[in-house]
């Protein structure tokens, strides 16, 4: 368990994240920070009395100022605009890119030495803006996507296959927009390739619908975007850290070369531990799935050039 973990953006997907965090005791304290007055203090303060009945010690301080976040361990930024129906993620760069580095700025100020877990969209271009800003090595800002695109495309195998959700294995590469890249050769039902089990035009569907998957819960609830699946996503990378599991999960990470991609933020399977981000493992790739991960890069890198241009012009 850590001493502490701070979450800012005490909204859907911060709330849900400090509860899950606070469930699964990874740390004694979860400070929860927001700018609205009183939303921070009243989830905090509801979270800990569910202490009792669900059984968990953490203590949980919800503030408007960063003083509570002091010395945190690892901090998850969820502070942002969501979506709404019709928007891409992309449409969120200039208004999220401001909050993030207001927050980036507190946080480099009273945890130095935190590990960063990026959750606010577009995701790959609020790494950049974490990186630069708190000037933290890349292995301490991590983004939180793949994990969530993949659980999704598990979700929609598993209910085809009907099999269990545990025994469907499956990578989602890429940036975390319209062009992600579920690598289908690499994805298995208990060791057995999807292709063996299920029809190709099934396959060809559930890629589609997990590119889609967050504009599927957007279309629904109209006024935000998932977070009990993301929230889920980010507890299990805080929990490979925390425990130092060493899991193999696809994260948003800083590429320095691998896969011919160079300063840039891409997910990809990455080694998570105590150290954060310990390896960037780089899996063979067919031609087709190169050239469409390209398509995603070349996505990813487009938005961090505009937001390096709005950036350079404050
Ligand atoms: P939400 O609107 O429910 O919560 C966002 C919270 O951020 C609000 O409570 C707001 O007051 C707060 N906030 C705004 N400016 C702030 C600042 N300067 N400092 C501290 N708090 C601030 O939105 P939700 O659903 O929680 O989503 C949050 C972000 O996460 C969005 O950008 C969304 O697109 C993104 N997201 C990303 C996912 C991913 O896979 N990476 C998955 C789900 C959401
Ligand atoms: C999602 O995929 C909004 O990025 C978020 O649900």
């Amino acid at each position: 368990m850590l001493k502490k973990i701070a979450v800012i953006g005490a909204g859907n997907v911060g709330a849900t994240t400090a509860q899950r965090l606070a469930e699964a005791e990874l740390a004694k304290t979860i400070a929860l920070i927001d700018v609205v007055d009183g939303v921070p203090q009243g989830k905090a303060l509801d979270m800990l009395e569910a202490g009792p009945v669900y059984g968990y010690d953490s203590q949980i301080l919800g503030s408007n100022t960063y003083e509570i976040a002091q010395d945190a361990e690892i901090v998850v930024i969820t502070a942002g605009m969501p979506r709404k129906p019709g928007m891409s993620r992309d449409d969120l760069l200039d208004v999220n890119r401001k909050i993030m580095t207001d927050v980036c700025q507190n946080i480099k100020k009273v945890a130095p030495n935190s590990l960063i877990i990026v959750v606010s969209n577009p995701l790959d271009a609020m790494c950049h803006v974490a990186l630069e800003v708190t000037g933290f090595p890349s292995n301490r800002v991590i983004g939180m996507a793949g994990v969530l695109d993949t659980a999704r495309f598990r979700t929609f195998i598993a209910e085809a296959a009907d099999v269990s959700v545990e025994q469907v294995n499956a990578f989602v590469l890429g940036g975390h927009g319209d062009t992600m890249v579920p690598l289908v050769r690499y994805t298995t039902i208990a060791g057995i390739p999807i292709t063996d089990l299920l029809p190709a035009d099934k396959i060809a569907a559930m890629v589609q619908r997990a590119r889609d998957g967050g504009a599927e819960i957007v279309k629904y609830l109209k006024t935000g975007s998932a977070f009990y699946a993301p929230s889920a996503s980010v507890v299990e990378m805080i929990e490979s850290i925390v425990k130092d599991k060493k899991k193999i999960l696809p994260c948003a990470a800083y590429l320095t070369g691998q896969y011919g991609v160079n300063n840039l933020y891409v997910g990809v399977p990455v080694k998570l531990g105590a150290n954060g981000v310990e390896q960037i493992l780089e899996i063979k790739l067919t031609a087709e799935e190169r050239e469409q991960l390209q398509i995603s890069v070349d996505d990813v890198a487009a938005n961090v050039a505009n937001l390096k241009k709005a950036m350079a012009a404050v």
